[in-house]
């Protein structure tokens, strides 16, 4: 088991970043790479990686579909071979899925937006969870959403899937509860990432007023959280949702 401690310190640790590439993956595996941790950034599309520009060298960069259960068994064997371990799994891979009323929602983009916001979580923990059960420490991460704790018009399979994450993320909490194995969520209202660039100015202007802070998270914000939450330090919190809303969801 790592040494507690210094909550900044994952040396000799290795995690795994889901949706690793870009936006909020990246600036959690760029801060837990900070601390010391072999870090390897699972995502469909590298393109916008370059190590020279996100600063540190991942352990690993493989080409997994999280919503692809054979693939991410395989992706994580083939973390276990290069390392020997994994101490952290972020599950952080997730798409929006379009905006729709419920009732015109496309059918298709329904199951692909669970497909990977649900079940690619289900995918890494199911791989993951007996491992780290068995040398009895791991720290799971799953990144869910203010939307999943308040619906979201328009984007009802989001929300599904991300109060699907914080259900299911309490259900392995509890069955891992004994074994030294955390299993926490995250959930960010809109956060400062390149998708922000795209919004109008009033959309923008919306979310803020919903915010008491009146401002948007911002990613190192989250990746400070989440290092926090993959440390030793967080020793006696397990199924809770971390808020990351600036005051919104005090619930
Ligand atoms: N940005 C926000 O405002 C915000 C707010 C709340 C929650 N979130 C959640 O945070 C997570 C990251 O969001 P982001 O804003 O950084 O998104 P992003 O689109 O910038 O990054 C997501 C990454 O996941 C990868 N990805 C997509 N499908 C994948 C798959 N099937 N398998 C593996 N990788 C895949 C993408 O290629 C991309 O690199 C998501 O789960 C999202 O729902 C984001």
């Amino acid at each position: 088991m790592p040494s507690s401690g210094n909550l900044t310190d994952l040396s000799g640790q290795t995690a795994i970043v889901t949706g690793g590439a870009r936006g909020l993956g990246l600036g959690i595996a760029q801060r837990l790479a900070r601390a010391g941790c072999r870090v390897a950034l699972w995502d469909v599309n590298f393109d916008g990686f370059e190590e020279t520009k996100a600063g540190f060298s991942p352990t690993l960069k493989q080409t997994v579909d999280v919503s692809d259960a054979v693939a991410v068994a395989s992706a994580f064997a083939d973390v276990i071979t290069e390392t020997g371990q994994v101490d952290i799994l972020v599950n952080n891979a997730g798409i929006n899925g379009p905006i729709r009323s419920t009732w015109d929602y496309p059918l298709d983009a329904w199951q692909k937006v669970l497909a990977i916001d649900l079940n690619g979580v289900f995918h890494g923990c199911r791989v993951a969870a007996p491992h780290m059960r068995d040398r009895g420490y791991g720290r799971i991460i799953n990144v869910a959403s203010i939307a999943g704790k308040e619906g979201n018009p328009g984007g009802s399979a989001y929300a599904a899937a991300k109060g699907g994450v914080i259900a299911f993320s309490k259900s392995l909490a509890k069955e891992l509860a004994t074994s030294g194995v955390m299993v926490n969520c995250i959930a960010p209202t809109m956060a400062e990432t390149e998708l922000l660039k795209e919004m109008t100015p009033e959309f923008v202007s919306t979310i803020k007023a919903k915010i008491p802070m009146g401002r948007i998270v911002r990613v190192d914000e989250v990746a400070e959280m989440v290092a926090w939450i993959a440390s030793p330090a967080c020793s006696f919190t397990t199924g809770f949702t971390f808020d990351l809303t600036g005051g919104r969801a005090t619930y």
